[in-house]
């Protein structure tokens, strides 16, 4: 199985490393909720955005939303460019040293 690394700034600004395997079948919510970084409450369904992050790497490819995200996302204060629900991002090995930054809930 791949590992990757991916880099997390929490609410108070602090880095984590996180090394994980990647699982074709989860996506980076449940990772990040295993580790406490957010709630997920909506289990993934796009329902909730409790798993709001802001990509903070440069890659446009990862900002690629579909419509259901999109307008979950325009519902929030907090919503930036670089906003991405992590509960629609499946982990894959193109996510190696991804960099984001946990959004604060609204
Ligand atoms: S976990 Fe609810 S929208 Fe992502």
């Amino acid at each position: 199985m791949d590992k990757i690394s991916i880099n997390i700034i929490d609410e108070s600004g602090k880095k984590h490393i996180l090394n994980i395997d990647v699982h074709p079948d989860m996506n980076l919510m449940e990772v990040l909720r295993s580790y406490d970084f957010m709630e997920g409450a909506c289990g993934g369904m796009c329902l909730c955005a409790t798993c709001h992050c802001y990509i903070v790497s440069d890659d446009k490819n990862i900002l690629i939303k579909n419509e259901e995200e999109d307008d979950m996302l325009d519902q929030l204060f907090s919503l930036k460019e670089n906003s991405r629900l992590a509960c629609q991002i499946p982990l894959s090995k193109e996510l190696d040293n991804l960099t984001i930054q946990i959004a604060s809930a609204d």
